[in-house]
């Protein structure tokens, strides 16, 4: 019987036969099993010999069935069932600030703005003294930020702003020309709920020869209209930016009555036309840079831009 089944067992072929076999053996009315029901009818004597045997036959039938079926299920085919309902995984989404960000970018793509980046790491000359920031200028203390160890003419630092961007794209394109520059700033500050030593920022300017600030008013209010999908209520303030002049602030009108700044904007100043070679008697325009987290905050009624780069699933599940 041992012999029959071994070969039995070795020669199946599918995983159904060696089912078969080990009904035939080893099932409820198999041959072994029937076997092993009749050696208590046995006397003592034989008992003591054949019923160990008997039973580490069965143990070896059993793990030999064992291992067949293992040697076919280690395909994987034969254990696939394509009717089975399949196993949902999870699906990423988007971070709140990329959500904006694409927003942002798709927005003013509308209003037929270019969207241009620029470098994270920059020198002290496009971050500061190309806009009308020299070294010796008090208003450096509104940046302040970190500095990279290196050598070179010009020191290096991380950008405080994306300002930088309006001298470099002046420097290689001519006017008229409006664009955005959506990306990442630092600044060195103590993090409170509305401060962080990192935070993404959208430069806009526009140049050309007759741009005026009234310009400026209708791509705000478009563009505000567009994003939060209602009418904002928005106000200019005067303010102080050493690449513009005249200077504003802009807030926003919260639904509690408060205002919140979003952006500082301005006419570009005649010193930054003169740093990149534009004549500032033909050309004028308007420039502007935003907080992105602070718009994303109001949007989605975020209380601390701290919670952007927690990197708590908590928090970023819910967008
Ligand atoms: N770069 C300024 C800041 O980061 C914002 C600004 C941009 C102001 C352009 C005026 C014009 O605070």
């Amino acid at each position: 019987m041992r012999e029959k089944a071994l070969k039995e067992i070795e020669s199946a072929n599918s995983l159904e036969k060696v089912e078969e076999a080990r009904v035939k053996y080893l099932g409820r009315s198999g041959e072994v099993s029937g076997f092993l029901r009749t050696i208590k009818d046995l006397p003592v004597e034989e008992r003591k010999t054949v019923g160990p045997e008997a039973n580490a036959l069965r143990k070896e039938l059993e793990e030999k069935i064992a291992e067949k079926k293992e040697s076919f299920s280690g395909s994987g085919k034969k254990t696939f069932d394509a009717t089975k309902p399949g196993k949902r995984t999870g699906r990423g989404h988007l971070h709140p600030l990329t959500i904006v960000d694409r927003d942002v970018r798709r927005i003013f793509s509308s209003l037929n703005f270019s969207v241009v980046e620029g470098p994270e790491m920059e020198t002290e000359y496009y971050n500061f003294d190309a806009l009308n920031i020299p070294g010796d200028h008090p208003a450096r203390d509104m940046w302040d930020t970190l500095w990279v160890k290196g050598s070179g003419e010009s020191r290096h630092l991380m950008r405080t702003h994306t300002s930088p961007m309006q001298i470099r794209y002046m420097e290689s394109h001519k006017a008229p020309f409006q664009i955005i520059v959506p990306g990442r700033t630092f600044r060195y500050e103590a993090t409170d709920a509305s401060h962080e030593i990192n935070f993404y920022q959208v430069e806009g300017l526009m140049v050309g020869p007759d741009v005026t600030l009234a310009n400026f008013k209708f791509i705000v209010e478009e563009f505000f209209g567009k994003f939060f999908r209602k009418d904002i209520e928005f106000r200019f303030r005067p303010s102080y930016f050493p690449f513009v002049e005249p200077g504003v602030e802009v807030d926003i009108r919260f639904g509690d009555g408060k205002w919140l700044e979003v952006m500082g904007a301005g006419m570009v100043h005649r010193n930054v036309f003169k740093s990149v070679k534009y004549d500032p008697e033909e050309v004028q325009g308007f420039a502007f840079g935003m907080g992105l987290d602070r718009l994303a905050m109001i949007k989605y009624g975020i209380p601390d831009i701290r919670m952007f780069y927690s990197g708590d699933v908590r928090f970023v599940d819910q967008f």
